[in-house]
């Protein structure tokens, strides 16, 4: 057997082998499957922004008005005016004095990361960051200290134990595969009295927390406070790409040093006039950010009344913890028997005995639609024994979930 046979049949015998699923259709609250109709529960498209008649005309009208590609790194073609719009709006909206856009989150929070901590420096980064924060950070060359998941405590020692070296503590906003927030008060505490920065990263909140969608720092009463904001344009906002705000300063060093920025081809003009148009709606449709709210809402609690264990979530991404990798994936394929997609998510996104589905709520699903998927969740985990799927309610006569 060649090594890439070996390393597939590994990945095959330890249940941890992925495969690319073919859907139709945009990415709505329903898909096409397989040929079949499914309630789509595993899609960051948490506004439904992505397939907006707004949005898809403001990308329609930016390829017709400007092209399709950017043509270069923008040091070196040039830097579109669109591109500066974009970067002002959305320093507007997150409270910072600059921004800069990136091709997409992983390559803002590798490049980010990397820039502003080299070797010598001490990044602080929480155990359950997102993969692109961690490949950051190890990029950056600095010295690594993983504190316990929202543990301000345990970061407190390892600031002292970094003495003057810290230079950096990273964390996601909203934890990606679990929906729970980091605790950004504490956080900022501590950056200040170290004397470190604070990199946030927003991926997860935007769009869904804090007033008009501004995100977990905005929620927290915290904008402007945190130095570092990272966010993707590929979730909440229903495109693709990304975006730092911090100071004019830091932002002038990351086009200097971000070697993302520097070495990789502008975001095209269709995916920034979306953008643009996406973060104009929020601002007229603050309603969406509450229903999406709502509907995250209905979900935990429906879940929760069906004895499925979904961790700390608080936000519209809700893990059902399974713990074996194959047994995520079962309960995934007979949830998906029961109409509901939903993604088994399995080392190394997340840790060992950890394995789960993860679900994640859009504001257009309907309160039906999300019932219906906890009884057919609810029914799969009891069906399985995993999860601490307890009966259908049908089974045990308890009331409806609220
Ligand atoms: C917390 C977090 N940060 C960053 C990213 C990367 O963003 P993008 O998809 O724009 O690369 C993701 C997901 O993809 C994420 O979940």
């Amino acid at each position: 057997m060649t090594d890439v046979a070996e390393r597939l049949a590994e990945l095959r015998r330890t249940g941890l082998h992925r495969r690319l699923r073919l859907i139709e259709g945009p990415q709505g609250p329903r898909v096409l499957l397989d040929g079949a109709e499914v309630l789509l529960l595993c899609s960051n498209n948490y506004l439904g922004l992505a397939d907006h008649p707004r949005v898809r005309q403001a990308a329609a009208e930016a390829a017709e008005r400007l092209g399709a590609g950017a043509g270069a790194s923008r040091l070196i073609s040039g830097s579109m005016a669109l591109h500066r719009k974009l970067e002002g709006r959305l320093a507007e909206f997150k409270g910072s004095e600059a921004a800069l856009l990136f091709g997409s989150g992983y390559l803002a929070n590798t490049g980010t990361v990397a820039a502003l901590a080299g070797r010598g420096d001490v990044i602080l980064s929480d155990e359950l960051n997102h993969a692109s924060l961690i490949d950051g950070c190890r990029l950056s060359r600095a010295e690594i200290f993983v504190y316990r998941h929202r543990d301000l405590e345990h970061l407190e020692w390892g600031l002292h134990e970094a003495g003057g070296r810290a230079r950096m503590i990273v964390t996601d906003g909203v934890f990606s595969m679990d929906g729970d927030v980091a605790p950004l008060g504490g956080l900022v505490e501590l950056a200040r009295r170290h004397r470190c920065l604070l990199v946030v990263d927003e991926a997860h909140g935007t769009g869904a927390l804090g007033p008009g969608g501004r995100g977990a720092a905005a929620a927290a009463g915290l904008s402007g406070e945190v130095d570092v904001v990272v966010g993707t344009l590929g979730k909440a906002l229903g495109g693709y790409g990304a975006y730092v705000c911090a100071s004019a300063e830091i932002v002038d060093l990351l086009v200097n040093t971000a070697r993302p920025f520097i070495y990789s081809t502008a975001p095209p003009p269709p995916s920034v006039g979306a953008a643009l148009a996406a973060l104009s709606l929020l601002a007229d449709r603050p309603g969406l950010v509450e229903q999406l709210r709502r509907n995250a809402a209905i979900l935990r609690e429906a879940l929760v009344a069906r004895g499925l264990k979904i961790g700390g979530s608080r936000t519209q991404i809700v893990p059902v913890i399974v713990g074996d990798p194959r047994r995520a994936t079962a309960l995934s394929e007979r949830t998906l028997e029961g109409g509901v997609f939903a993604q088994a998510i399995r080392p190394p996104t997340v840790p060992a005995g950890s394995s789960r589905l993860r679900l994640t709520v859009m504001a257009n699903h309907r309160t039906d639609e999300l019932r219906a998927a906890a009884r057919v969740i609810g029914r799969a985990a009891h069906e399985l024994g995993v999860a601490g799927g307890g009966a259908p309610e049908e089974l045990r006569g308890l009331p409806r979930a609220a």
